[in-house]
């Protein structure tokens, strides 16, 4: 990297100089958005001390002006990233961002942030962004200051929180990579506990949107209050929750986001918004599944439950007996207050079956998937409980990936079921700590897919929907002795009335338990059949009316962009409609190529 500056510093040199005449000319033929804002507008906006006077009236252009980096871009997509030219490309995405770094550095100046320029890879290691801007500010001046200098620079800029995400929400190559975990609350503790009043009746927390899940959760435990949404793992952040509307695995339990009543952000012009649900319940039918084009979220204020203490109780049960009778599936998830169902395949394979296999590779001709167990545990509120019974949070004992266990091949269905069963069957926490909490892979890495369909009260889409995995995983391990998946992990989640949220009140709302089946199963994302297995469920289900998890691997299915757009329709507009409204983003500076082929370009701008 130092050698290729070097040779060409001549040449940066003379680009910066036309850069920086190019900005003044930008900076001068600026259009100015008029500083008198409409009334429902101006309500909206929070007063923070803006140290910024040169920036303070410096609006975005109303003209679509494309940046430096515009025409060389690839879209956020891995399609893309297999083209033979793409090296060239993205170097010379990387000269120009020399260049764009320098002009940066000079508008943010001295009070911050820094800008670095970054490779960026996410958790499970299947989005690679070879070059980006990150900055990390810790007060919201700084925000304020990213957010105008790239309306300046024509640039866009996305949050992040703990880049747990597997779809392209990232930035563009090139462009700004907000992390917000360090941003400090200028008016407030980063955690602070609402009593009831005349303006709610019900007890609400106030969280910056960079605070870790774990450590709200501990906030909450000490609080004795809930929140009923909870994902399998605690190491994302609040933003990344509510803006994927991630979810937990329970029948009265929403995404995360729904239980969102307010919420502080900071829009595409660096003014702080203000918006409460009571006030703006349309906008929140967006928000709570925002994907982040609304506006770097602040803070949020959510809706808290006193806290249950739970029994714990860990199952293992034959697969057909609950995954092929609807009585028993509909009775298990609808009657306990949390239930998390796993089935690692080729797990019934007895001793002298296993030697065989291990001996001959043949796959016995006993075994069907049918004749497997699923790890069952369900959550519900105790009765007496002893106080020294109440544990904290655990991880679940992977010791591998995800799924389950060390073990690789086929046989480690078996020695992840073996895991499930070495735990205690009782145990006894506080609500948020009932969760079996995930740690990373330590081997490889490890993606998820998730696909939502709404239940109906026969239970016949969700069982079709997971007796399809099931089958396919069988017929392929069959066939070639090799397994699609490694875990499937039936969920569900409660619908809302939330715009694009995959568990959603106004999809196939006849006959609906109004709760959603989540069809959530892992693999390394090279394993043998698993794109096969995505793509032959979404296309096999989309009749009825499946939908990915925003948040999950599904961008490697040719034609999805059609299937979201299709199964959301008229709440795609509305989610567009809702950003115009409110002139929150109108240049569209939190948008990405990936998600501008589902939302469009803005009409405004
Ligand atoms: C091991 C593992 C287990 C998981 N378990 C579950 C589960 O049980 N249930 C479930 O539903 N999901 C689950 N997920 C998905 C996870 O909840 C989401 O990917 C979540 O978005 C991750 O949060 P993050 O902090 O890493 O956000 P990131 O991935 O960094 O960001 C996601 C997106 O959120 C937006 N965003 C983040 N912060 C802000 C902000 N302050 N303002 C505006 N926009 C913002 C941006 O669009 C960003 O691109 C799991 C993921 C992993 C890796
Ligand atoms: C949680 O995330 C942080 C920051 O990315 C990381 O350093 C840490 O190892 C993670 N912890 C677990 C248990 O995954
Ligand atoms: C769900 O909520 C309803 C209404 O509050 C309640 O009657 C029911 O018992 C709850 N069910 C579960 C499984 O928690
Ligand atoms: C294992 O299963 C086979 C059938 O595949 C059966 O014949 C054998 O008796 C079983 N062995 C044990 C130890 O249970
Ligand atoms: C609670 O459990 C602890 C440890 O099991 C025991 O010592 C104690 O006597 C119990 N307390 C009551 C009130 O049962
Ligand atoms: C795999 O896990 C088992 C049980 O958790 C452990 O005993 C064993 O040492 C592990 N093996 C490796 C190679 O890590
Ligand atoms: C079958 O397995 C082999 C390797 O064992 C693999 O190369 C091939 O792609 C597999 N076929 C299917 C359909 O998964
Ligand atoms: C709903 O259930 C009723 C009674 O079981 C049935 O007659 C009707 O066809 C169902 N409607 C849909 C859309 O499934």
């Amino acid at each position: 990297m130092q050698m290729k500056w070097t040779r060409k510093s001549r040449l940066v040199k003379g680009m910066v100089h036309l850069a920086f005449a190019s900005i003044l000319l930008l900076l001068w033929s600026q259009d100015v958005v008029s500083s008198v804002y409409p009334t429902n507008i101006a309500e909206t906006i929070v007063d923070v001390t803006d140290e910024d006077i040169i920036f303070s009236e410096v609006s975005q252009t109303k003209k679509y002006v494309p940046s430096v980096l515009y025409e060389i871009l690839g879209p956020l997509s891995r399609s893309k990233r297999s083209m033979h030219n793409e090296y060239a490309r993205s170097d010379l995405v990387y000269n120009r961002m020399r260049v764009l770094h320098l002009m940066l550095k000079y508008l943010i100046g001295s009070k911050g942030p820094e800008v670095e320029i970054r490779h960026f890879v996410n958790w499970d290691k299947t989005i690679l962004i070879d070059n980006l801007f990150y900055v990390r500010p810790t007060n919201i001046q700084q925000v304020q200051r990213i957010i105008r200098v790239a309306a300046m620079m024509q640039m866009r800029v996305r949050a992040t929180g703990n880049g747990y995400s597997r779809a392209p929400l990232y930035p563009d190559e090139g462009n700004i990579m907000m992390d917000v975990r360090d941003l400090a609350r200028f008016d407030g503790p980063r955690m602070e506990l609402i009593k009831p009043s005349s303006k709610r009746d019900y007890y609400t927390v106030k969280v910056m949107t960079g605070v870790f899940l774990h450590e709200l959760n501990t906030f909450l435990v000490n609080n004795r209050v809930a929140v009923m949404a909870e994902p399998l793992q605690n190491n994302d952040t609040i933003g990344g929750i509510v803006s994927t509307s991630s979810h937990g695995s329970s029948w009265n339990g929403t995404g995360f986001g729904d239980n969102m009543v307010e919420v502080r952000m900071i829009d595409s012009m660096g003014r702080l918004r203000r918006f409460a649900r009571e006030q703006h319940p349309e906008l929140f039918k967006s928000l709570t599944c925002g994907l982040g084009l609304f506006g770097v979220m602040y803070d949020i204020t959510i809706k808290v439950v006193p806290t249950k203490v739970v029994k714990v109780e860990n199952k293992i049960v034959p697969l057909y007996s609950l995954l092929y009778n609807a009585a028993m599936f509909g009775q298990t998830v609808s009657n306990n207050l949390a239930t998390e169902i796993s089935w690692y395949p080729f797990n019934s394979v007895n001793k002298s079956e296993t030697q065989e296999y291990i001996n001959s590779g043949k796959i016995p001709d006993e075994w069907s998937a049918k004749r497997d167990f699923v790890w069952l545990r369900t959550i519900n509120e105790a009765e007496m409980v002893n106080q020294s019974w109440i544990q904290g949070p655990n991880f679940l004992p992977t010791g591998g990936s995800l799924s389950g266990s060390n073990v690789t091949g086929l046989l480690r269905g078996k020695a992840a079921l073996d895991l499930a069963r070495s735990l205690p069957p009782v145990t006894y926490h506080y609500l948020t700590d009932a969760f079996p909490y995930l740690k990373p892979p330590r081997f490889g890495s490890e993606t998820s897919t998730a696909f939502m369909i709404t239940m109906d009260t026969a239970y016949r889409r969700p069982l079709a929907a997971i007796q399809y995995i099931i089958e396919f995983t069988e017929r392929q391990i069959r066939s070639n002795g090799t397994t699609p998946i490694n875990a499937l992990l039936p969920r569900l989640v409660m619908n809302s009335d939330c715009h694009i949220c995959p568990a959603n009140s106004n999809i196939h709302p006849d006959n609906s338990t109004g709760r959603s089946v989540v069809i959530d199963f892992l693999a390394p994302p090279s394993q043998d059949g698993y794109y096969d297995i995505s793509r032959e469920f979404i296309y096999n289900f989309r009749g009825d009316l499946v939908r990915p998890h925003w948040a999950k691997r599904y961008d490697n299915i040719p034609g999805i962009m059609d299937i979201i757009r299709d199964v959301y329709g008229i709440g795609i507009q509305k989610f567009v409609k809702s950003r115009e409204d409110y002139t929150l983003d109108p240049c569209d500076l939190f948008m990405n190529t990936f998600l501008q082929q589902i939302f469009g370009r803005s009409r405004i701008c």
